[in-house]
């Protein structure tokens, strides 16, 4: 591990981006999707998190997000968290790029973010396409119906979804651009998230990844950091900050 190497490039870095994934919000309670206990464990995405599965069952896809949203609706942001937002007040260039449906990075204190598998808290017409935050737990009705009559459904990416095109633009722009590529807490298997470490790196930045374990990406990271986000994203800020 080369810790006090990679708070040097963060402090010395005009442009810093950071990926984050579910496992940044591990301790704050939140499952993961893969590994021990993860959602993809117990649960069958083509049953859930599927275009098609919405339109077979809205009432069985409803109650399992209605469910994840009590879940999140109890937890609170983590020194992991805490630590990138303390970074954006801090890095000329800042953008955190997160492929969470939570709001933990926001309540944190993070504002430069870009959400590139969508909200929990963030619903969507079927009918109209209007958007609305909603905050509601449990939702009553449910499913929950737009001021038009329609059926909302959660904006969040299901699989075989593109991604949101701006969010996705940004997070490209924020990859070409970074002296450092920083990626905390994901398993880097899911596409096109999982490509923007390779696209920065090939756009000159060091890469420095934070995870519990070796993923996809670790052997192509010029860092590579063991251990729990809210334990060593703290420790990469810089000792004047
Ligand atoms: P995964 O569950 O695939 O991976 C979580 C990663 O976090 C694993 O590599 C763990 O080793 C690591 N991890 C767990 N706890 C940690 C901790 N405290 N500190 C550091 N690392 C820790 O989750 P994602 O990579 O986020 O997509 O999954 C990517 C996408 O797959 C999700 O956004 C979701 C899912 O299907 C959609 O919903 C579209």
């Amino acid at each position: 591990m080369n810790i006090a190497e990679a708070r040097t490039w963060i402090a010395q870095a005009r442009s810093v981006a950071v990926l984050t994934g579910a496992g940044i919000s591990a301790e704050s309670g939140l499952p993961t999707f893969r590994g021990p206990g993860g959602l993809w464990r117990n649960f069958r995405p083509e049953e859930l998190a599927t275009p098609e599965a919405f339109r077979r069952d809205p009432q069985l896809v409803w109650e399992w997000y209605d469910w994840r949203r009590s879940v999140h609706a109890k937890c609170e942001p983590n020194a992991g968290h805490r630590a990138l937002a303390e970074f954006e007040q801090r890095v000329q260039e800042f953008l955190l790029i997160t492929q969470n449906v939570d709001s933990l990075h926001e309540r944190a204190g993070s504002r430069r973010v870009v959400h590139l598998h969508g909200s929990l808290w963030r619903l969507r017409c079927m009918v109209c396409g209007g958007e609305e935050e909603n905050t509601q737990v449990p939702l009553d009705p449910l499913p929950p119906r737009c001021a038009c009559g329609g059926m909302l459904r959660p904006d969040v990416v299901w699989f075989g979804e593109p991604l949101p095109q701006a969010a996705m633009e940004r997070a490209l722009q924020a990859a070409y651009s970074a002296d450092v590529f920083l990626v905390a807490g994901t398993s880097s298997v899911v596409y096109p998230a999982a490509a923007l470490p390779h696209v920065a790196k090939q756009h000159g930045a060091r890469v420095i990844e934070v995870n519990l374990e070796t993923t996809e990406m670790s052997a192509m990271a010029d860092i590579t950091l063991r251990g729990k986000c809210g334990e060593l994203l703290p420790q990469l800020l810089p000792a004047d900050f």
